[in-house]
């Protein structure tokens, strides 16, 4: 149970009405937050919603040395109706708990996480934007809160979950996205590393090449393999999809090394009920590069939580622009998107059960 001390000094009406017109992505917070502290002698405890606020971190809190730390990212969803409703929270709890295990946090329960995110939502319901394709995005993450510079698990953890409304990911709203293949910096060392985790060290490896892709006119990095810098990894911040000619919607497959993306795993099964035939394999950025210059690679997609589904425009390389479907979202990619917009919105029956209600 996540005690509530709401912030005894919300924001205006008139204040958050402004900020719902016009969210943007990742600026802008609710009132409140949830938090829930881990030690090792004491396991979880002090499980709170209280108001959002800045931490006061001792400068030798281990976080801010060796960057043991996980996220996640989910999002709420006013229906027509005013309920409240989150996507597959489940999966994004289960996938907490494998980030921790791999960054040798103690793992929050799922009754734990799912609980601390209904109390925030409910708390802070106002702050869920209605009409259009606006959410509240949801925020939890865990980060090694001990007073220690010896290099080992801490035995203080913080617990957090913020939240905050939110529209497009990129600033341009959903237009195709150009992508800067990098070949200098790769971002998950391979199968052992931490390329499967959702921890900020994996975003935080990708961002020089990120900043590459800006100087080079692009929105988003496509990662390769640490070993061989052969085969299509994911996106800075997105898992990637390509689509065939011939009726195919391939993805990289699950190795160790890519993120195990909600949204992924939901196209997988969109996919497959618009009559595309899934391969989740191993994928060649020759065969990518070919595939679109032959004209058999037809559409290109980017996934996550944050994005959605977003269209491809072109993959860049240090050589040459490979221009995807003329650099416009195909019909796959806008049908997908818009059946997987249709149930998160109830649009449409969610015959998956994967809408959970606040
Ligand atoms: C998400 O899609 O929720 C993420 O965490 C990715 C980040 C680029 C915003």
């Amino acid at each position: 149970m996540f005690e509530v001390h709401p912030n005894p000094q919300p924001r205006s009406e008139a204040e958050r009405a402004a900020i719902l017109a016009n969210p943007g992505f990742g600026q802008h917070f609710s009132d409140n937050m949830a938090l829930a502290t881990w030690t090792a002698e004491q396991d979880w405890h002090d499980r709170e919603v209280s108001a959002y606020r800045p931490f006061q971190l001792d400068p030798a809190s281990a976080v801010l040395h060796y960057a043991q730390e996980i996220f996640e990212g989910l999002k709420a969803y006013r229906h027509a109706n005013d309920s409240i409703w989150l996507f597959r929270p489940e999966k994004n709890a289960e996938r907490f708990a494998k980030s921790a295990t791999r960054l040798a946090l103690p793992v929050l329960p799922a009754e734990d996480f799912l609980s601390s995110i209904e109390t925030l939502v409910t708390t802070d319901q106002a702050w869920v934007p209605g009409g259009g394709e606006s959410n509240l995005y949801i925020r939890p993450f865990m980060f090694a809160n001990e007073v220690f510079l010896g290099v080992r698990p801490a035995k203080t953890v913080t617990y957090c979950c913020i939240a905050g409304p939110a529209a497009a990911y990129f600033p341009n709203g959903v237009q195709p996205v150009n992508i800067w293949l990098s070949t200098r910096y790769v971002r998950a060392a391979g199968p052992g590393g931490m390329g499967a985790a959702k921890t900020g060290g994996n975003y935080a490896a990708s961002l020089v090449a990120q900043q590459e892709a800006y100087e080079n006119g692009c929105e988003q990095v496509l990662f390769t393999d640490g070993a061989e810098r052969k085969w299509v990894e994911e996106l800075g911040g997105m898992n990637v999809y390509l689509i065939t000619a011939d009726g195919k919607l391939i993805t990289p497959a699950l190795e160790g090394t890519i993120l195990e993306g909600v949204t992924r795993d939901s196209v997988l099964t969109l996919g497959t009920e618009r009559g595309l035939q899934i391969e989740e394999r191993k994928i060649a950025v020759e065969e990518v590069l070919q595939g679109i210059d032959s004209g058999l690679i037809t559409e290109i997609f980017a996934c996550g939580t944050a994005a959605v589904i977003n269209p491809v425009g072109s993959i860049k390389t240090e050589q040459k622009s490979y221009v995807v479907n003329n650099g416009q979202s195909g019909p796959h990619t806008d049908g997908l998107r818009r059946t997987l917009l249709d149930i998160q919105y109830g649009r449409a029956e969610d015959t998956h059960g994967w809408m959970h209600k606040v």
